[in-house]
């Protein structure tokens, strides 16, 4: 079997025209525009991409956007002022802080200090909470993102053995979270793997979908996986530069193997990151609704 190759790119694009039509609208009929604010301490150069890529989406959709580059030595009380100007502004509807953040900054002491209202990152522990009891308004873009990935590639999730790589805070206890609940799109059987599981590969060849965020390429071989599954590659690894000096990614899959047993799987890049951006604008739209009493 070679795999289908799950586009994100594509999905992604549908998704950003149905939601470019919904902004038109929320305009003409309710004088409503979206505004996300994204916050980056430093300059790492990761960041600086990702951060960049929600700005540019922002705008093509429509989206207002404000972008504030902070200098890394900035203190957590001058991080905090930020936010709360952003959390009292009414042109703002979402707040996004990038993540890392320096070392000397407190993560959670940020994210706490976000209005849950414009959370659409959904890591405010308010918001972490309703996922848990499946009464969320915003859920995590990656996680999102996956969980969409599968329902518009026409996988069937009700039922499935879902196996994940991986516990962060961003990816895998979110999505074993989303994939748990009793609802569509979801309903599934779910194990979450991590660096204390015993045997790893017992776990991942019983997986129907397998979705990884190990943080290390080649994490998953072709001998872990059994015919016909689903795999998910949530890694984003630079292995070195191309002659004319771009990064070359991979994910955590050993993909050209995989690909020769999985039914279907998702490439790296083309995956899951254009799935991330997008299901953040998803909920600064749906932030702005919620904000202007539309739902
Ligand atoms: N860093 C890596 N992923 C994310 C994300 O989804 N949101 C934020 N804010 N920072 C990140």
């Amino acid at each position: 079997m070679t795999a289908k190759i799950i586009s994100g790119t594509e999905t992604a694009r549908q998704i950003r025209e149905e939601l470019k039509q919904e902004i038109a609208s929320l305009k003409e009929k309710h004088n409503l525009v979206p505004g996300l604010a994204t916050v980056l301490v430093g300059a790492d150069p990761a960041s600086q991409v990702y951060v960049g890529a929600k700005e540019k989406t922002s705008k093509e959709l429509g989206i207002y956007s404000e972008r504030y580059d902070i200098p890394a030595e900035t203190t957590q009380a001058e991080l905090l002022a930020r936010i709360d100007r952003l959390n009292k502004d009414p042109k703002i509807h979402g707040i996004l802080v990038q993540l890392p953040l320096p070392k000397h900054i407190k993560e959670t002491d940020i994210l706490y200090a976000i209005d849950p209202k414009k959370d659409v990152d959904g890591f405010h522990p308010v918001n972490v909470g309703k996922l848990m009891i499946g009464e969320a308004d915003y859920l995590p873009c990656t996680p999102h993102g996956i969980q969409q990935l599968l329902i518009r590639s026409g996988i069937e999730i009700d039922g499935a053995e879902v196996v994940i790589l991986g516990r962060s805070n961003i990816v895998g206890k979110p999505i074993a979270n989303i994939l748990l609940q009793k609802k569509e799109g979801a309903n599934a059987t779910v194990t979450v793997c991590h660096t204390g599981t015993r045997d790893i590969k017992f776990h991942t060849r019983r997986a129907d979908i397998l979705i990884v965020a190990a943080g290390r390429p080649k994490a998953v071989t072709a001998d872990m996986v059994k015919e016909g599954v689903v795999v998910i590659d949530v890694g984003v690894n630079r292995i070195g530069k191309t002659p004319e000096g771009k990064s070359i990614l991979v994910g955590d899959v050993d993909f050209e193997a995989v690909k020769e047993k999985a039914k279907a799987i998702t490439p790296v890049p083309g995956g899951v990151g254009p799935m991330t951006i997008t299901m953040l604008m998803l909920n600064t739209v749906k932030a702005a609704k919620i904000a202007a009493g539309l739902i």
